[in-house]
Formats: C-alpha cells, structure tokens, sequence
C-alpha cells in the first residue's frame, strides 16, 4: 500500500499492509484476532507531523473516526466530543459555526483531531492544552480503553506522553505511550464567555492595519487564515510537515550573550524566566533560506518549514535537517530539536 497520500511531506514510501478503523469496534475486532493483536502496529492520523524514511513494517492503524458533538453545555464553558479521524480544521470551522468559539486560533493546522493531543498543537497563543478536556484511548496490547486528563496526557511545548516511547511492559498508564495507545476520540473544553487571544504580533498587526479592535471570533479565524496561508505552505500543493524544528529556549544569561554577538536576534520572553528563540530567525541568519539537499528544500517564505520540491525521499529531509542543525549549532551553540516524528 502506498502512502504517498497518507503523509503531507508527500514522501513515497510503503506499508505491508494498512487497516481503516472507523470505529472503536474495528479495534477491538482487530485486537480479537490473534494473528493481529500480536504484530507491532503504527498508528496513522492525517500524516501531517511525520517524515517517512523508508518502507513502514508493522501493521498501519489509519484511524478514521468520525463524529462531532456537543455534549455538555455548562455555564463555564462548552464541551465537544470529536472522533479522532475528524479533520482539525473542518473540526474548527464547524465549532464556529455551531457559535461556539474558541478554537479560532488554531484554524488550518492540518492533520486530525486524534493527532492534536500527540503533539500539543499550537499557534497564535493557544494551544491545544488550553481548550483540552479529556480524551479516551485504547490500550493496543490489552484491548482496554481508558480515559486521561490534561495532566495525565502531560502536555509540553509540542510534546505529550503520546510522543514518548512505552516502557517494555510498563503499564499503559505510565509516561510514555507512542505506539502503545490508540487515540478513539477528544474532548474539547471552549471556556465561556469567550475571551479573544490577540496578543501575537501577527495578530496585533491585523488589528492595527484594519482597525478592528474588538474583532468576532469569526474575524480573528480569518485572520488567522490569512497569515497562515502566507508564510506557511499548503501541503496539497508543497508537501511539507509544518515547522521542522521547536523554537529552542535559552537562560536570559545565554540570550544575553547571544544578543551581543548577534543583535538582531528575534527572542521573547517566556513565563517561567527562560528566553524563547525564533528557529525560523536562526536557520535565516546561516542562510539557508531556499537551499536544497537533493528534492529536499527550505522553504522561501520561512525558514523553519522543510519541503518536499518533489520526489524527495525521508533521508533527503533528513541530511538537510541535520546540516541545518550542525550550522545553527556552530553558529550559535544552540542545538535546534526537530519537531516531526521521524518514522
Ligand atoms: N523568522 C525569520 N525568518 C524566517 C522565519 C521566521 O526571521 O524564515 C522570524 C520572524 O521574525 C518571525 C519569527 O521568526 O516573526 C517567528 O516566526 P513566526 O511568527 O512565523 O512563528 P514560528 O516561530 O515560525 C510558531 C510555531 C508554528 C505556529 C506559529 C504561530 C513552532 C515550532 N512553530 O512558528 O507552528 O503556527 O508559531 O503561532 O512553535 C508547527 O508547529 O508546525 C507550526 C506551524
């Protein structure tokens, strides 16, 4: 089975063999048959945060899950149940149009509902941990589904215990669960009354330029449309898997000393006192900008997104991470994470 189409990156690779779930019952069906439930398995949303580098041996769980549902309508806030193979952003758009606002700053992040907790999606000052209720999962060697909260799912910049590695027979409620558990389906707390998020400069422009100082929620999903589709590429056109490195963080001492070498450094401040530097600024400044490695390519618009300019294979985007790394690293002595799952 190919799965060219199952990842943004567009990376051709191939599956032995792929199985749709569009339900919990698939999986427990799945987990009943003894020749199955023993093979190791690879758990596969929208593709959009991977980059394949070869063929995919074990089983491919591509969950497909659908539903969307309000199913609490409290004082406090609004709560929405959505099927882990729900598309993300149809998921946003759909919230707003039931008038229920919220999630309006992650508008057009590509992938799936079921993904976003894995990695903590962002963007524009919200994060999915901010408008994260609980979700409920299945245990793939036990067949049990069990349910986490926000600090059972352990949210961190772009991370989650869905991103770290399962202890070898460590129970399935411990610290790490990639591979190990399947995602069924998320609910999402929209807190009321609604209260805007407009404090990334992106979003502060837009207010400035149109003069809208109290803009709908409507307005800001807009906005928040608008800027992406201009810096970042649509991955049905460039295949790409969003930014390819976190923005590292340094101690204000080391930003400091940074500052004085490179003074037009792009840095904000963070709540607990470290210093947030901008990847994209960083792979900029070491000119990388439009650079290829074979079909792989650093995108014009920002420097943080890798592309595919067709036909790249996983290990191109990868050689061209790791020179991006070694010349951020010899350059400023910081060494940049990547972001993507690399399969
Ligand atoms: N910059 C450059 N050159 C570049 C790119 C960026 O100088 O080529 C500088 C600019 O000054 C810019 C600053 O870096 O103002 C920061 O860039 P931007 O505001 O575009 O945000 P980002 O740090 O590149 C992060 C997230 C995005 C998210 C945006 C908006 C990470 C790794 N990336 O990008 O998330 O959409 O903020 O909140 O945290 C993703 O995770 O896949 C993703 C797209």
């Amino acid at each position: 089975v190919s799965l060219a189409p199952h990842n943004s990156f567009g990376i051709v690779a191939k599956a032995r063999e792929l199985v749709r779930v569009r339900s919990e019952a698939d999986v427990v069906q799945l987990l009943a048959d003894p020749q199955l439930a023993v093979r190791p398995k690879f758990i596969l949303g929208g593709g959009s945060n991977i980059v394949l580098t070869g063929d995919v041996r074990p089983l491919v769980l591509k969950v497909e899950i659908a539903g969307r549902e309000v199913i609490e309508d409290g004082p406090r806030a609004t709560i929405v149940q959505v099927g882990a193979g729900e598309n993300w952003h149809d998921t946003v758009r759909w919230t707003m149009e039931q008038g229920l606002p919220g999630l309006e700053n992650l508008a057009l992040i590509p992938g799936t509902v079921g993904g976003s907790p894995v990695q903590n999606v962002g963007a524009y000052g919200v994060e999915l941990q901010d408008r994260f209720e609980s979700l409920d999962a299945i245990d793939l060697q036990t067949g049990r589904v069990f349910t986490l909260d926000a600090a059972q799912c352990a949210f961190g910049y772009r991370d989650s215990v869905f991103k770290h590695q399962a202890p070898e027979g460590g129970s399935a409620r411990g610290m790490g669960l990639a591979g190990r558990a399947l995602i069924l389906r998320v609910r999402l707390r929209l807190p009321k009354p609604w209260k805007p998020v407009l404090g990334y400069a992106d979003l502060e422009r837009k207010v400035a330029e149109t003069g809208v100082r109290e803009p709908t929620p409507r307005q800001i999903f807009d906005w928040v449309c608008a800027i992406r589709s201009t810096k970042l590429p649509d991955p049905r056109v460039i295949g790409n898997a969003g930014s390819f490195f976190k923005n590292p963080t340094v101690t204000p001492e080391q930003c400091t000393d940074i500052i004085a070498r490179e003074p037009g450094i792009v840095h904000y401040p963070m709540p607990d006192g470290r210093v947030k530097l901008a990847a994209g600024w960083l792979i900029d400044a070491c000119g990388w900008k439009g650079k290829s490695v074979g079909n792989a390519g650093v995108y014009e618009k920002q420097a943080l997104v890798l592309v595919n300019r067709g036909g790249a294979t996983g290990g191109e985007v990868v050689t061209l991470a790791r020179a991006i790394q070694t010349s951020v690293y010899e350059r400023f002595g910081i060494r940049l994470e990547p972001e993507p799952v690399v399969v």
